[in-house]
């Protein structure tokens, strides 16, 4: 790989390449074993989400799912009459997500991407979606984010996320930005507070942002007060 830092770009991808070094850890490999007992490998839908739409914040549109793993969202979302796309940089999570939406019968539009690799036409999408991608999210790459999110969605589409609570039980450390790269690591994800999301995504308007609520699996729910979850919409004029 050439070493040359020339573009932005360039030091973007030095960044994303120092941090992988370090790291043994891979996507696949998690999602190998389907029967170990990890919260969000169950088929449910996240709490919030079927609050949002139950409530009519959102309504039925074209959805683009930024880390869907084995698709539990996705599934919800398409059986509500959104258009889905997703998209994961796992093969594992994407082979798991296509059964189910097998399974279920519902039609999702699968890409297998980097999120930062992908080509999106301005102003597609109604609603974009992420549970549990953006913690995984290096701070260099944050702005890439924004960007990404606010390019996918039409004028007063919605954005909406779960990610770590700082210090929460599920994961979420809560070093500084710079500590990741002193360290070479975002230790498992970053927890998050309200503050910082607000001042994250101050380019958005924050419609609301909570705990998420615990739910037992009985409940056919996902939810962890480990976790937040936020609801912003871009302005309509934009
Ligand atoms: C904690 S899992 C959540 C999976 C799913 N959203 C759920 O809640 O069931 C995070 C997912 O984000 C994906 N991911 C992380 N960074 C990504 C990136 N830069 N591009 C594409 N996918 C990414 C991982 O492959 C993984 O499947």
């Amino acid at each position: 790989m050439k070493e040359t830092i020339n573009s932005y770009e360039d030091l973007l991808r030095m960044l994303d390449h120092l941090l992988k070094e370090e790291s043994e850890f891979s996507w696949d490999n998690f999602y190998s074993d389907r029967e170990r007992k990890v919260p969000f490998f169950e088929n449910h839908p996240d709490e919030n989400l079927v609050e949002y739409i139950e409530k009519k914040r959102l309504n039925a549109g074209k959805a683009l799912e930024l880390g869907c793993g084995p698709g539990r969202n996705a599934i919800y979302l398409s059986r509500n009459s959104f258009h889905v796309d997703v998209v994961d940089q796992s093969e594992e999570g994407l082979v798991w997500a296509e059964e189910r939406a097998k399974e279920h019968r519902v039609q999702v539009n699968f890409i297998k991407s980097n999120i930062f690799d992908l080509e999106i036409e301005e102003g597609t999408y109604d609603l974009v979606y992420d549970s549990g991608c953006f913690h995984h999210i290096p701070p260099h790459r944050r702005m890439n984010y924004i960007d990404l999110v606010k390019r996918a969605l039409k004028p007063g589409g919605n954005f909406a996320l779960t990610c770590f609570v700082e210090g929460g039980e599920l994961g979420g450390s809560d070093i500084s930005d710079w500590e990741v790269y002193r360290g070479k690591s975002m230790k498992g994800g970053l927890g998050y507070t309200k503050e910082k999301l607000m001042d994250i995504f101050h380019e958005f308007n924050a419609v609301d942002i909570r705990t998420m609520r615990d739910n037992s699996p009985e409940d056919s729910l996902f939810g962890s007060s480990a976790l937040l979850a936020a609801l912003f919409k871009k302005d309509a004029m934009e």
